[in-house]
């Protein structure tokens, strides 16, 4: 069952990390479903951003739920430490550890939901069987690492896999897609069966914020 409302999740990797705490504020104003923040460790991925702590100095400015997009190995060991510090949602990746079962139970045990996420060199099928234990799928719709890359087409084909498996299923999973997130390549994921769009350089590059959420939005 797709959702009726697209939600969006602006990637605040795409902001000026020095302003970080007043534009989570400003976000109050953006009428968005999630703050999407990605996590890098530079071993997963080939760049490093932020931890847990910048994350808990920027949770009181802001109610918005909290996506917390772990590129890090072995993440495991630090689910814990990412929702003390205020992660309402932490997503992990099938490819960090041989099996994500693990983070995945843990992220339920300490209170928050849980996510999936998929490189784009991954197939669907090693993955699959999460589904059902998941709140959120996120195909990766370029290799992760950086923001304002070019959106891959061929991600289309893992989001309409995943659109039938969870229609077919009848779960509740949200399918949110990540990587050069624009007003068309946006409208192409929903099609796909996306319910949840993240952007960052889209919505922080914007001359108009607003009507680009806007946009986004009525990409269904
Ligand atoms: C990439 C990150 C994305 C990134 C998206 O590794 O997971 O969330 O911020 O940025 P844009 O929208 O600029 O592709
Ligand atoms: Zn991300």
């Amino acid at each position: 069952m797709t959702r009726k409302r697209v939600f969006i999740a602006p990637s605040i990797l795409a902001s000026d990390f020095g302003e970080l705490r007043n534009t989570v504020k400003k976000m109050n104003g953006w009428g968005i479903d999630r703050i999407h923040i990605d996590v890098m460790d530079g071993h997963f991925v080939p760049n490093i951003t932020i931890g847990p702590q910048v994350i808990s100095s920027i949770r009181s400015a802001t109610d918005i739920p909290f996506e917390t997009h772990l590129m890090i190995e072995e993440p495991h060991r630090y689910v814990k430490e990412f929702i003390d510090a205020g992660s309402d949602i932490v997503i992990v990746h099938c490819e960090a550890e041989r099996n994500a079962t693990k983070s995945l139970n843990l992220i339920k045990r300490y209170g928050a939901y849980a996510g999936i996420a998929i490189n784009p060199d991954t197939d669907f099928e090693s993955v699959k069987h999460y589904l059902p234990k998941v709140d959120t799928f996120l195909v990766m719709s370029v290799h992760p690492g950086f923001g304002g890359q070019k959106f891959m087409k061929e991600s289309l084909s893992k989001v309409k896999q995943a659109r039938n498996r969870i229609d077919q299923l009848g779960c509740e999973t949200l399918i949110s897609v990540d990587g050069g997130i624009d007003v068309k390549t946006g409208r192409m994921a929903v099609a796909a069966g996306a319910d949840e769009l993240v952007a960052g350089t889209a919505i922080f590059k914007s001359r108009n914020v607003l009507a680009t959420i806007k946009k986004l939005r009525e990409s269904r």
